[in-house]
């Protein structure tokens, strides 16, 4: 969301229309919204941004996560209000561009490193963003094994024909981006990375107090 016009945000769902749909950062997303299709279908009273927010919530306590505090009351809005391309935070770039985007939003330094570690989960795709592979050894687990490795591994630049991307050194199986690399490298970021890589619990408590939750349409 911005913060001025509170525009942007699961509120009215926008990621529906075109452009959005089709901007570069939401690649791959279409795959999650077509799932998540069916059940509209079955329960067509709850609006998207409520069907989409609460899927994330379940996918991240399913995944043996924290629970997440949420609650209903978005609306579904129309193509218009679709907002415009580079809001979201591009993976070859490090803290500069980082903090340009989530400031933006209103996250503080903090916040941005708690939300990072949601690569704990998932992967990247040659097909969608251009990179490869997945940031841990349980991609479908919630833990806090996205720092622990950060710190843990030795990272080097992968040599492939693709974007530039670290590599662990030991199995060569897992992945970072250069923005997941700039939190061990920024002195502030740092701090924080390193704390959630040294106390789970730390990390699971800061993650849910760093999503925008708090409200439907806006953070605070
Ligand atoms: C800090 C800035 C961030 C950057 C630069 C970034 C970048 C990326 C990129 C490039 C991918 C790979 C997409 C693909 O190829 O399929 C990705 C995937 C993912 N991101 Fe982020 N991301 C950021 C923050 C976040 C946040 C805040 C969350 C959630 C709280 C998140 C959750 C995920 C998840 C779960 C995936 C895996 C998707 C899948 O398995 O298909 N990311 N991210």
């Amino acid at each position: 969301m911005a913060l001025e016009d509170n525009s942007g945000g699961s509120n009215y769902a926008t990621m529906r229309f075109k452009p959005e749909s089709e901007h570069g950062a939401n690649n791959g997303l279409k795959i999650a919204r077509d799932r998540l299709e069916k059940v509209k279908q079955e329960f067509p009273w709850i609006s998207y941004g409520d069907l989409w927010t609460l899927a994330g919530v379940c996918a991240v306590q399913e995944a043996q996560g924290p629970k997440v505090p949420w609650r209903p009351g978005r609306i579904d809005g129309y193509d218009h209000h679709c907002t415009p391309d580079g809001r979201l935070p591009d993976g070859s770039k490090a803290q500069d561009h980082l903090r340009d985007i989530f400031y933006r939003m209103g996250f503080n330094d903090q916040e941005i490193v708690a939300l990072s570690g949601a690569h704990a989960m998932g992967r990247c795709h040659t097909d969608r963003s251009g990179f490869d592979g997945p940031w841990t050894f349980s991609p479908t687990t919630f833990t806090n094994d996205y720092f622990k490795l950060l710190f843990d591994e030795k990272w080097s630049w992968r040599k492939w024909n693709g974007p530039a991307q670290f590599t662990d050194s030991k199995t060569k199986s897992l992945m970072m981006l250069p923005s997941d690399m700039s939190l061990t490298k920024d002195k502030e970021f740092k701090k924080h990375a390193k704390a959630y890589a040294n106390d789970a619990d730390l990390f699971f408590k800061e993650y849910v107090v760093s999503l925008p939750h708090s409200s439907p349409s806006s953070k605070r």
